[in-house]
């Protein structure tokens, strides 16, 4: 499935269910386990849901968060779903102090996905929280599992995984104490490179800079090598690397953030500007339906 390709509509679920954990996996950062086996045998790496807290009137409208892991009963059947956020305002400030059997309501699988082009490198860029798409991601491009209707979900079609040659994750945050999930990604055999705004983990400086520093070496020792980037983050770490990889003509996808409030493609608040393809005019595209997931090259920054 190539990214911008419309993939939910019959095969949304809405689900009211029980916190299992609830875990603090960084400053600020919390892990938490939603079991809802419909979901989890239909989310493809890079997918979301929306989530509320039950009985709640606040926050009225849900939250996006993309789904972290998928996780599989004594049976070996999809049967809960991780969600990693970070504190923040109205809903993830509660939704950090609940516990567990706190009532959730949520619905998805929503969005289309990363695509699943064959590649001999794929190169990971994530800044701050925009690393919670990636570990399903690289599980995928490296065979580490099924995910969607190989995993036994109910949808048509089928994915393929193990796609990549190998998976390098630049990771990036402002400081050491809110890197999450590293020891869950190296496990999952990523080549992890931390870097940290202040130097406290990894090397020091900005995501897009050491990206662009590994690929140009990679690119200079193996030629041949197929390159694919993708990103997720702070808008203006995506559009560094979108650009810089536009420059150097390697593909890459970039996975949008922009507010939500329905998550089904009803209400327009998520719209970004995206051209149909290079060159071409822009008009405004719905990141919950026709993304999160867009070429970088076609979006209007
Ligand atoms: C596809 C997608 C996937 C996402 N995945 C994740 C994920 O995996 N993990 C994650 O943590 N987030 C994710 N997000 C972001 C997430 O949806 C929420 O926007 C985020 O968690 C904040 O929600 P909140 O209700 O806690 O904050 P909100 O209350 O909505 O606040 C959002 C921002 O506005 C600021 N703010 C709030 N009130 C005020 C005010 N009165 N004045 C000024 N500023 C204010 C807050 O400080 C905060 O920075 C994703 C978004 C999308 C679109
Ligand atoms: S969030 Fe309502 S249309 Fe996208």
């Amino acid at each position: 499935m190539s990214p911008g390709q419309t993939h939910y509509a019959d095969q949304i679920e809405c689900v009211d269910s029980e916190l299992e954990q609830v875990v603090e996996v960084a400053k600020d950062t919390f892990r938490i386990r939603v079991p809802a086996p419909g979901i989890a045998a239909r989310t493809l790496p890079g997918q979301f849901v929306m989530i509320r807290l039950s009985g709640r009137d606040a926050p009225l409208i849900g939250r996006a968060l993309a789904v972290w892991d998928i996780i599989e009963d004594a049976d070996g059947k999809p049967h809960a779903i991780d969600l990693v956020f970070v504190r923040k305002g109205a809903l993830t400030t509660p939704l950090s102090q609940a516990s567990v059997g706190t009532g959730v309501s949520l619905w998805g699988p929503l969005g289309n996905g990363f695509s699943a082009e064959p590649c001999d490198l794929l190169m990971i860029a994530a800044g701050g929280v925009g690393q919670t798409p990636m570990l399903l991601l690289g599980q995928d491009a490296l065979g580490l599992r099924a995910f969607g209707p190989a995993a036994g979900g109910p949808t048509t079609g089928c994915r393929a995984s193990g796609w990549a040659g190998s998976v390098r994750l630049i990771y990036g945050a402002r400081t050491a104490a809110l890197l999450a999930g590293v020891d869950q990604f190296s496990a999952a055999g990523m080549d992890v490179r931390l870097c940290t705004d202040d130097g406290s983990a990894g090397r020091p400086g900005y995501v897009p800079d050491h990206l662009f520093a590994d690929l140009d070496e990679e690119r200079r020792e193996h030629p041949s090598s197929r390159i694919r980037v993708v990103t997720c983050g702070p808008e203006i770490m995506m559009r560094k690397v979108a650009e810089g990889c536009a420059e150097r003509g390697i593909p890459c996808e970039v996975s949008m953030e922009t507010p939500m409030a329905c998550g089904i493609g009803i209400c327009f608040s998520c719209v970004a500007m995206v051209r149909d393809g290079e060159g071409t005019p822009w008009d405004y595209k719905r990141t919950c339906v026709e993304g999160p997931i867009f070429e970088g090259s076609r979006i209007v920054w």
